[in-house]
């Protein structure tokens, strides 16, 4: 590693990887130096908009081993499809068993599909024994972490801790093919952002400087259902969008999941998360909300009530497009702005606190078996939904179930 700086290599060179790199510009002392992807060309378009938003003198690998070997690299940000999770851990650890050396690795959320991939995660990174990072970029969202800080401050320091946290994902559905496909993602929009609600809900909830597993869930309850796409004119205008191998006629996933968790902290008292996510969401575009509740106060955010506001009226008909928010719907009438999304998401914010802990050499406490917790998590909504009852937390078997949805056998 160069004196104070670290070199970061990118796996995949999709949607996510593109929005870390523009995030990059608000983290210091690491630079962006690699992407690999299977698509060429793509892995060098990426590797370019990195060289000119001047966050690193990146360059295209032609392998994951040969960028993990290069010696202006030093961490790995995990940023594949979910179906190549294992794949990718596996030819990280190959290449440092071969003698190539890392300080740390990343990895985009959900950590894995299932409960047995995320521990076969785990179990890899420890083998490999480098520091290792759970990318759940929403923790790291300013609004979450201020208004969580003066909650806790005033609110709970005065009237006791907070008791009820409510997080919410909703958009008009997933922009690539493999997120709808069951088979390959592990789910429906319960893996996909349910991850991101569970989590935010337990930190919420978790005092500021105490550790993530002070809260142990002891029940979990959720609902799944397809409410828009498997609508036979959705199902269709899906397939023609993302192509034959999305057919929701056939092999469905979910569009809405909703779940409760209760959890009881160190002192036995239970507090209760409350989740939605949505692929079924027609609005502007990507809606984030939370809600904290305790006994004497509490807070909300909204990512589309932030920022600015612009209208176009109708007889402006641009092109469609994503410059005004994530996922957006539409391009006229009243449309809200999101300053900056990479800092709003919490992607700034998460890959500044990461690449200070590999910096440092001190392992993340938002790590790989967080991830695993999240994955088992979800796991238990999936099982709470199929059997439709409430789930004693942690239910036998969990690391050996897979949701129907994931094997294509639910029928909405
Ligand atoms: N934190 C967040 O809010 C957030 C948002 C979006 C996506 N994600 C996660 O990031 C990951 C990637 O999502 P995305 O939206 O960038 O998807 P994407 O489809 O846009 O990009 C995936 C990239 O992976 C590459 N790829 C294909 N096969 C691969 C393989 N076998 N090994 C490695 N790379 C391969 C593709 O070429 C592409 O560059 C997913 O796990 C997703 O859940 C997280």
């Amino acid at each position: 590693m160069a004196e104070g700086r670290l070199g970061v290599g990118f796996i995949g060179s999709g949607f996510i990887t593109r929005f870390h790199i523009k995030s990059w510009v608000g983290v210091r002392d690491a630079d962006v130096r690699g992407v690999w992807s299977p698509h060429a060309g793509r892995a060098e378009e990426a590797a370019a908009l990195a060289r000119s938003l001047r966050v690193g003198a990146a360059r295209a690998f032609a392998s994951i081993e040969e960028m993990v070997a290069a010696p202006e690299i030093d961490c790995i940000w995990i940023c594949g499809p979910n179906h190549a999770r294992i794949a990718n851990m596996e030819r990280i650890v190959d290449a440092l068993s071969r003698g190539a050396r890392l300080v740390g690795v990343a990895c985009e959320k959900p950590l894995a599909r299932n409960g047995a991939e995320a521990r076969r995660m785990v179990e890899l990174v420890e083998k490999a024994g480098v520091l290792h990072g759970y990318l759940e970029s929403q923790l790291f969202s300013p609004v979450l972490e201020r208004g969580r800080e003066i909650v806790w401050a005033r609110g709970a320091a005065l009237g006791g801790r907070p008791y009820l946290a409510r997080a919410a994902e909703e958009h008009s559905g997933p922009h690539m093919p493999w997120f709808w496909r069951g088979d390959q993602q592990g789910g429906g929009v319960l893996l996909d952002m349910m991850c991101h609600s569970l989590e935010v809900g337990r930190h919420l909830l978790t005092a500021p400087g105490a550790p993530r597993n002070t809260l142990r869930p002891i029940k979990v309850s959720a609902q799944i259902a397809s409410l828009k796409w498997s609508r036979p004119e959705y199902a269709d205008l899906l397939k023609e969008m993302m192509g034959p191998e999305v057919d929701y006629r056939k092999a469905p996933a979910e569009d809405f999941a909703r779940a409760t968790v209760q959890y009881v902290d160190e002192k036995g008292l239970k507090v209760m998360t409350e989740a939605t996510t949505s692929w079924s969401f027609v609005g502007a575009g990507l809606r984030l909300s939370l809600e904290l509740l305790g006994p004497e106060y509490s807070m909300s955010a909204n990512s589309l009530d932030a920022g600015a506001r612009v209208f176009f009226s109708r007889r402006l008909q641009g092109k469609a497009g994503e410059d005004l928010v994530e996922k957006q719907n539409a391009e006229q009438g009243l449309m809200p702005v999101v300053g900056s999304e990479t800092a709003e998401y919490g992607y700034e914010g998460e890959n500044r606190y990461f690449t200070q802990c590999f910096l440092d050499g001190k392992q993340p406490w938002l790590d790989f078996h967080a991830g695993l917790d999240v994955t088992r998590l979800l796991m238990a909504c999936y099982l709470s939904a199929e059997q439709e009852r409430v789930i004693d937390y942690p239910p036998a078997d969990l690391d050996t179930f897979v949701p129907a949805v994931a094997r294509g056998t639910w029928k909405p």
